[in-house]
């Protein structure tokens, strides 16, 4: 059975409160989770950003920015927990030892944020190498890695395919404030480069998406690995 962490963006999640696609995602991450052990890491989304701007009016510092904005992971990943109900561990995990001993029993483990100066990418990334995962999904609000941001550059180029190095190299220079939004931090982007799991983004604004990449491996998105196989493969050539 393959392990698999899914880095689920709060603006896909929950893009506002009353337009989330909780309701959609409950029954894909259910049907995951029948073939798979799956944690989720639930972002801030919009919410988040609306928080840090609030705090930074103030005057606080990004640190405890953060910590708001690691707060409003939680409060999402409180509400996917509630709609998943049975099927998920009745807990958040709030740090990576607990998210190993809420495993088992085909539950799926949901967590937020951990620690100020990452975001939940970061978190996915330690994860993925904690619980020794086949693979880390990205599913966010965009189709894959860009040569530029493609909301902002129309000619912007999606890659297929980065090593683990091409995808530092695009990182670094990205700013590490709180609330900023690059598709990866760049903690994120370090983790996946020492633990060798392979990273796949894919647009998580319909959940029939990472349905279909996971259960039928069939995707299109940016794979960060080293070689060329699919690491979504339900063949198993493409695990590591
Ligand atoms: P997110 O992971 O949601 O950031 O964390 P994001 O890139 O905006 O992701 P989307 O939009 O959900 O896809 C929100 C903020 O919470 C703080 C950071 O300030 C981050 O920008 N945070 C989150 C932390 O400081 N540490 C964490 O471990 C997680």
């Amino acid at each position: 059975m393959k392990t698999i962490v899914l880095s689920l963006g709060g603006s896909v999640l929950v893009p506002s409160l009353e337009s989330n696609t909780i309701q959609r995602y409950r029954e894909a991450l259910i049907d995951i989770s029948r073939e798979c052990a799956l944690y989720v890491v639930i972002g801030g989304g919009g919410e988040a950003r609306r928080y840090i701007a609030a705090a930074r009016k103030l005057g606080i510092d990004e640190a405890f920015s953060d910590e708001l904005g690691i707060a409003v992971t939680r409060l999402n990943a409180a509400l996917l927990i509630g709609a998943l109900g049975d099927a998920a561990y009745p807990k958040i995990a709030t740090n990576y030892e607990e998210a190993r001993m809420f495993s088992g029993q085909g539950r799926i483990v949901v967590m937020g944020g951990v620690t100020p100066a990452q975001t939940t990418d970061a978190v996915s990334a330690v994860l993925a190498e904690s619980v020794h995962a086949d693979v880390m999904i990205n599913a966010t609000s965009v189709d894959g890695i860009y040569s530029a941001d493609p909301k902002k550059v129309p000619d912007a180029r999606r890659f297929e395919h980065l090593t683990r190095d091409e995808l530092l190299r695009i990182i670094i220079g990205s700013r590490l404030d709180a609330g900023a939004n690059t598709v990866i931090d760049i903690v994120a982007a370090k983790v996946i480069q020492r633990s060798g799991i392979p990273l796949v983004v894919i647009d998580g604004r319909d959940p029939e998406t990472l349905k279909t990449a996971v259960l039928q491996g069939t995707f299109s998105g940016t794979v960060v690995s080293e070689t060329d196989r699919n690491p979504l493969s339900i063949s198993g050539d493409g695990r590591r």
